[in-house]
């Protein structure tokens, strides 16, 4: 049986993430955008995947530059969110942005709560995405309150 398509976004509502920025570079290329399919997958060796819509740039810019740099943005991020989501200005999105080069060459945004940087690994076409392992070569740790996203909505950790 097929499922329709809003019958499938609206189930994918009620699932609650955080929010990363993956970063990417080819030769002078830099972009990125807005992530939430990103998850761990292996402790030995550590690896991790994103998965990016085939239309997207950033997946062009993975796929030829072959690393990847994941952001795990804080509660006061939503700003930087929005713009790594919008199409409005897509090639300025790391203007006035400060960064520097992680150890796989991807772009490190420097204001986040952990980055993960990566070299790819394997690349799984699914369906209208492409599934990126990555392989973890560096991290960092700034700690602080996560960014999430459910209902279509930022929102934060409350505390039980
Ligand atoms: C909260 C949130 C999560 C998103 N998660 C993803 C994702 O996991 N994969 C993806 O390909 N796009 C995702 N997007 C959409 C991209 O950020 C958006 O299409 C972006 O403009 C693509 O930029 P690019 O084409 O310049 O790479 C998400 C957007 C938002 C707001």
């Amino acid at each position: 049986m097929t499922v329709a398509a809003e019958q499938f976004k609206d189930a994918l509502r009620e699932w609650v993430s955080g929010v990363t920025i993956v970063t990417s570079r080819h030769g002078e290329r830099v972009h990125g955008m807005t992530v939430s399919s990103f998850a761990s997958v292996s402790l030995e060796p550590p690896l991790v995947l994103v998965c990016a819509d085939k239309d997207s740039n950033t997946h062009g810019v993975i796929a030829e530059g072959g690393v990847f740099a994941v952001h795990v943005l804080g509660r006061d991020q939503e700003a930087l969110s929005n713009l790594f989501a919008s199409k409005a200005d897509e090639e300025r999105r790391f203007d006035g942005l400060a960064w520097e080069v992680g150890a796989t060459g991807a772009p490190i945004l420097v204001d986040a709560v952990a980055v993960l940087d990566c070299r790819v690994i394997s690349a799984h076409g699914a369906g209208d995405h492409v599934i990126y392992v990555g392989a973890v070569e560096q991290v960092q740790r700034r700690g602080g309150e996560p960014l999430l996203y459910h209902r279509g909505h930022y929102t934060g950790v409350v505390e039980g």
